[in-house]
């Protein structure tokens, strides 16, 4: 599929586990642009406390790979962002940073939490960051332990102003069958918004919404699926707030929940 946006990645350079070199960033948008990818947010790992200098250092880094990009003849357009680890105080800082919204644009925030241990007050944090006219988005909910065990977390997330972001490695099987079949549960079930590479380098974790759009050929259909990999991230460019979220009903829940459960213990 040509146009796709992918908003989760590590494309800065020498600056968190992303890639090593300028070269290799280079090679890991030269393979997004042959995946049919036209743009991506470069969303860096940052934690809570960050400086001046380190912001600085972010913003110079994507503008030399930006810059880079244009004379290497590399059509893909790289939007600032951050994976913002979780912290108590996540609206303050969104606050303060450029670099902590989507594009800089004080709207969207990619969130990701610790993968073993689920943070407490998470769902007051995203309630608070809603009110204030800030979208949370969740960084591959399907990989947090936490959702294994309680699947239905993911809809406490959906009712308090979070969006999800499935990692299309997660689609592809490449965190475990039990990653793949929450992923899978997620999306035949419209809770999910985008899907994002998390791409940290040019082979292994790299860019791959094309392979995960064909895997999903067989599940989904066409326009939900464009709607995950085009008109959503779009909608974050265009300062577009998404906010009919579909979250599973109500009176569905527990033999639902108890035939998930079933389903990813095997
Ligand atoms: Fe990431």
């Amino acid at each position: 599929m040509n146009g796709m946006i992918d908003i989760h990645n590590h494309v800065v350079f020498k600056f968190d586990d992303g890639p090593q070199s300028l070269e290799e960033a280079l090679e890991m948008l030269q393979i997004a642009h042959e995946q049919g990818i036209s743009a991506v947010f470069a969303t860096s790992h940052f934690a809570e406390n960050i400086s001046e200098d380190l912001e600085g250092e972010y913003f110079r880094k994507l503008e030399q790979l930006r810059e880079a990009a244009e004379e290497k003849d590399i059509p893909v357009a790289v939007y600032s962002g951050a994976e913002l680890f979780f912290h108590h105080y996540l609206e303050q800082t969104i606050k303060n940073h450029r670099v902590s919204t989507l594009a800089g644009l004080q709207q969207y925030a990619l969130i990701e939490f610790p993968l073993f241990l689920m943070p407490s007050g998470v769902e007051d944090v995203l309630f608070n960051l809603s009110l204030n006219n800030i979208i949370p988005i969740i960084a591959h909910p399907e990989r947090y332990s936490a959702l294994q065990d309680k699947p239905e977390k993911a809809i406490a997330f959906l009712r308090h102003g979070g969006l999800l972001q499935v990692n299309a490695g997660s689609i592809l099987g490449e965190f475990g069958k039990q990653v793949q079949k929450l992923a899978m549960w997620m999306l035949e079930n419209r809770m999910v918004h985008f899907i994002g590479s998390d791409a940290h380098a040019p082979r292994g974790r790299t860019f791959k919404l094309q392979e995960a759009v064909d895997y999903l050929r067989n599940h989904l259909d066409e326009d939900y699926i464009r709607m995950l990999v085009q008109e959503n991230p779009l909608k974050i460019i265009n300062e577009i707030p998404i906010r009919e979220v579909h979250v599973p009903e109500e009176d569905e829940k527990p033999s639902f929940f108890q035939r998930l459960k079933r389903r990813l213990k095997g």
